[in-house]
């Protein structure tokens, strides 16, 4: 479920209609002047669906979104300790904020999500020039600490709470393209997996109330919405329990129930487990032609002893029935995957079993990374870090080098198919092209035709591939 780590920036893509809806809402108005807010996320699709929670807890003590750092009263920054790199990046963007703050002493400064959940109070000893350090539960805490911010007492909330889910707030979409949005279903991760930073920042897992999840899904919906994605470090683990009826909603019986709200929502999941991704979550997606047939299904490594290290608790077997019960239950099913090389102890020959995996699970796509080793994590803690950095990278690069070689063949695949694509926007290149997905999660482009917007399907006969995008034509039907 890792995405792009990169600014977030709003609205880019809204039009103007919908720009309204975030930038013109009434609010309270201080000395003549409307606060506003400026944020940037990194990280996981996770830490992108926490900034639009904050930014409804914001919008109710008067701070609304804006695009320009320089005007902004209060600069976020929405953080990821998952690689050293993603704290790097992170550390500089804050030097460039930090220069806005000793122009402006009024601005304030926050910092969010992982790494303030990592690093803690350390983060104001750290950096000066910050003013709230808040971890991903304490999100309803930042009234209170922006007033004390205020006054100039500056401000750490890190408690992880074993409940909270957020569920009765109503995100404030960012960045949105009106078409597709993400609904968080749960939060935390109780998996170990060795080299993983995430349960210490993200607390233990817990699964929010399934109706409050519908209805959010209805509610999106309804303001002309036609893609959600449900998102959870660990989606087949979600479970939650009815306080009155004591019934309990599994994962597939999540999936079923926002299927149902409407034909033409589609519902996507990220991340599934190896472990817990089970027959019946994929006899649901079989049922249901509004859920999208594709499995983030990350392996990390395709060697036994390696995945055993990792305590992922599956093995190279196990993760091949699995791709096969996918296949043969949903066989246009396309799946995606995460790959880590140079874990501790990585041989050259466990290394040629991540590669020969890529071959097996024919991959559509994977986020490859080098590993990078996490202060605290279990790896860190009791395997050396013992895989020279060259060796990882030659490896990443090998890894990248399949990966690119079988996207391309599945893409060459789909040429002379017909999918059903669910229209997103226009085109990065051009205003005369449209994007969007077709159910596998593959991003197509092909010419616009007048009448269709984005939120329409529209029928692609695929014509062209490379290894990352499809192009196609609209099927007229002759
Ligand atoms: N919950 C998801 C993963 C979230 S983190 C899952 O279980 O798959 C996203 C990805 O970052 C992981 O899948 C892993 O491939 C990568 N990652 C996590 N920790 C890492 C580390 N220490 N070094 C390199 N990559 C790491
Ligand atoms: Fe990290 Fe493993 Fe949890 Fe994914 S399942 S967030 S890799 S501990
Ligand atoms: Fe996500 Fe990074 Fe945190 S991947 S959960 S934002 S450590």
């Amino acid at each position: 479920m890792f995405e792009q780590a990169g600014p977030l920036n709003l609205n880019k893509d809204m039009d103007e209609s919908r720009q309204g809806e975030v930038f013109f809402q009434e609010a309270p108005v201080r000395d003549g002047h409307q606060r506003s807010f400026y944020i940037e996320s990194y990280g996981c699709q996770m830490n992108f669906s926490d900034s639009e929670i904050v930014a409804s807890i914001l919008g109710e003590v008067g701070f609304q979104p804006t695009r320009e750092m320089e005007t902004a009263d209060l600069i976020l920054v929405n953080t990821c300790s998952i690689r050293e790199k993603a704290e790097e990046t992170v550390r500089k963007r804050l030097q460039v904020f930090n220069k806005q703050k000793r122009q402006r002493p009024d601005l304030m400064i926050g910092v969010l999500g992982c790494m303030a959940e990592r690093l803690k109070a350390k983060f104001l000893e750290e950096e000066k020039l910050v003013d709230m350090v808040v971890g991903p539960d304490a999100y309803r805490d930042l009234p209170k600490l922006l007033a004390n911010a205020e006054e100039g007492e500056k401000g750490v909330n890190v408690f992880l709470s074993r409940e909270e889910t957020y569920a009765d707030i109503s995100p404030l979409r960012l960045d949105s393209n009106g078409v597709t949005a993400f609904i968080s279903i749960m939060r935390g991760c109780d998996n170990m997996c060795s080299f993983c930073v995430v349960p210490y920042t993200r607390g233990r897992e817990r699964s929010r109330n399934a109706f409050s999840i519908v209805s959010e899904a209805q509610d999106l919906f309804d303001r002309g919405y036609r893609e959600v994605t449900l998102l959870g470090q660990n989606v087949d683990s979600y479970k939650w329990e009815n306080p009155e009826t004591k019934e309990v909603v599994n994962f597939a019986q999540l999936l079923e129930m926002t299927a149902l709200v409407h034909p033409d929502l589609r519902i996507r999941f990220s991340t599934s487990h190896p472990k817990d991704i089970t027959d019946e979550v994929l006899y649901t997606m079989a049922r249901y032609e509004n859920i999208c047939n594709y499995i983030h299904l990350p392996v990390q490594s395709g060697n036994s002893r390696i995945l055993e290290l990792m305590n992922r608790t599956y093995d190279r077997e196990w993760y091949m029935d699995r791709v096969r019960a996918i296949y043969r239950i949903i066989p246009d099913c396309a799946i995606s995957s995460d790959i880590i090389t140079g874990f501790c102890t990585e041989t050259e020959e466990e290394h040629q079993e991540s590669l020969s995996m890529i071959e097996f699970a024919n991959y559509s796509m994977s986020y490859m990374f080098a590993y990078s080793e996490r202060p605290g994590t279990p790896a860190a803690k009791k395997y050396a870090d013992d895989v020279p950095e060259e060796v990882k990278k030659r490896r990443l690069d090998e890894v990248i080098r399949l990966q690119t070689q079988i996207a391309y063949r599945h893409n060459k695949a789909d040429i002379g198919k017909t999918f059903k694509v669910l229209i997103e926007g226009d085109s990065k290149r051009s205003e005369l092209e449209f994007k969007g997905r077709n159910s596998q999660n593959k991003m197509i482009v092909f010419p616009k035709k007048p009448g269709l917007r984005p939120g329409d399907y529209v029928m692609i006969r695929i014509t062209e591939a490379t290894s990352a995008t499809l192009r196609g034509k609209i099927e007229t039907g002759d």
